[in-house]
């Protein structure tokens, strides 16, 4: 089946967070077991665009309101990622370097839908189904079903997923003008308490609703931003498909990022390689075990938990231990995490900002990844960690409850916990500092997580049944 996926992300052209992740890979993997997918997304300007090469298919005029504008889209002259990759410019609104967190992201994400919506109603052959991602694409199963312009879309059947439903992209009433016309006893369909929600909407009009995780989406019928009811309504078209990892990107057997690559062979030398070219680089003493945390400093994550941690870890168990996060997000946190750094030198240190190559070395060089997450719909950083043979040490929520297993178990293989609280994960810190001290049930556990399957294969499966049922 052509499958049409819109998507504020796509790794590697543009990443914030898992979200790109999966889009970069999800597509290809569908192709491989029949389907023809294609990615279109906005054309920020990354290093990306600059090298690869492109040809231009479409250039169209189109308005949002009382705005009429140009917009092009190119396609890569090669398509080096396993799928049609396709960019869309709006001069003035995507032209940027940053993906989000623009005061007018608003503007330009309704604007990226209505051009991508004006393209596709222009092609000969409908796609047999369209895929949207998150928020930011979410305003397309209504303008799709309910708008008179894009009359043409209505039977082509949509599949909304759901990776992350704390944003939710509200917007006030004032700003109805910039969608086309539509029959106003609909607005219902764009609103919820009060607002136009994009989120909400999507649940509402999509043909299936899908969250990356299963045990996300019962934990959305409680917990979700507002839109509870609204997941208890709509549960009969939504399902849970937990997220695989690309193993052609993550293969610490191969990983570009890796000066030093390693197997489930090699793992011994390999692991102990990593770590000391990150000891080095951060003046720390490679005999201790590493916990890391890799992500965004938010509430959401229980970043803010971390400075307590460190603390209370050092205080209580001593310094027996290092700590290496990185990631970026609320003032408050980066700055505890900075300030600490003075406080706790060789034992802690903290890299605020984003970088790709060293979090590949810290998932290769770490014996251990916290992640206390409040929410955490699918999580993909566990994910990473166990194939790079780093054992997990997560809060049982969401996706991070489908994947890790506890070792109280005799099938677990990492450390979980029931409470995003510094009690909670300096328990946990502490377990797993005994379970460092066992060698042998410690390396046995390392082997154990890098062979554990988390390839798409058997997700890419269920969103090719989906699809299938449109038919
Ligand atoms: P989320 O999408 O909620 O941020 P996921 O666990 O799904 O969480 O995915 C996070 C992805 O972003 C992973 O690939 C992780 O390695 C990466 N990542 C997060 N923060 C950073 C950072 N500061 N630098 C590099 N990579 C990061
Ligand atoms: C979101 C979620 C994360 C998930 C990712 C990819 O950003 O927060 O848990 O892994 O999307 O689906």
């Amino acid at each position: 089946m052509d499958i049409l996926h819109v998507s504020a992300e796509c790794y590697p052209i543009a990443k914030a967070g898992g979200l790109g992740d999966v889009v970069g890979s999800l597509p290809r993997f569908l192709n491989q077991i029949g389907h023809v997918s294609k990615v279109v997304m906005p054309m920020y300007r990354t290093k990306y665009l600059y090298s690869h090469e492109w040809q231009v298919v479409h250039k169209g005029y189109t308005n949002m309101g009382n705005w009429g504008f140009d917009y092009t889209i190119i396609k890569e002259k090669s398509d080096t990622q396993g799928f049609e990759l396709y960019l869309l410019d709006i001069n003035g609104l995507l032209d940027r370097e940053k993906v989000y967190g623009y005061d007018d992201d608003t503007e330009r994400f309704c604007a990226f839908q209505l051009a991508v919506l004006h393209w596709l109603n222009q092609w000969e052959k409908l796609p047999g189904a369209v895929h949207v991602h998150d928020h930011h694409t979410a305003l397309i199963p209504f303008l799709m079903m309910h708008t008179y312009v894009f009359k043409r879309l209505q039977h082509v059947p949509t599949v909304l997923t759901i990776h992350n439903a704390q944003y939710q992209g509200i917007f006030g009433w004032d700003k109805v003008g910039y969608l086309p016309q539509w029959d106003s006893w609909k607005r219902g369909l764009l609103e919820w308490q009060g607002n136009i929600n994009p989120l909400a909407s999507g649940i509402k009009c999509a043909w299936k609703v899908t969250t990356v995780s299963q045990t996300y989406l019962t934990e959305l019928t409680n917990m979700s931003n507002g839109l509870e009811s609204l997941f208890e309504f709509e549960k009969g078209k939504c399902s849970g498909i937990i997220n695989g990892i690309d193993v052609e990107v993550w293969n610490p057997d191969n990983d570009k990022y890796l000066t030093e690559h390693f197997s489930i062979t090699s793992f011994d030398s390999g692991k102990a390689k990593n770590k000391k070219i990150l000891c080095d680089i951060f003046g720390m003493d490679e005999e201790k075990p590493l916990f890391i945390f890799i992500g965004r400093l938010v509430h959401e994550k229980g970043a803010d938990l971390l400075p307590q941690v460190i603390l209370d870890s050092f205080n209580h168990i001593g310094r027996k231990m290092n700590f290496l996060f990185l990631g970026s997000g609320d003032h408050d946190t980066e700055s505890k995490l900075t300030m600490l750094k003075s406080f706790s030198k060789g034992d802690y240190d903290v890299y605020i900002g984003y970088n790709e190559t060293l979090s590949h070395q810290m998932y290769a060089g770490a014996d251990f990844l916290i992640m206390p997450s409040r929410v955490e719909p699918c999580g993909l950083n566990q994910l990473y960690a166990m194939r790079y043979g780093t054992i997990p040490l997560v809060r049982k929520t969401g996706g991070l409850k489908d994947t890790v297993i506890d070792l109280a178990d005799k099938h677990g293989y990492g450390i979980t916990f029931d409470n995003a609280s510094v009690g909670d994960i300096t328990n946990a810190i502490y377990r797993a500092l005994e379970l460092h001290q066992e060698k042998k049930v410690f390396r046995s556990l390392r082997k154990k997580i890098m062979e554990l399957d988390f390839t798409w294969h058997r997700s890419a499966e269920e969103y090719s049944t989906l699809y299938q049922s449109f038919q």
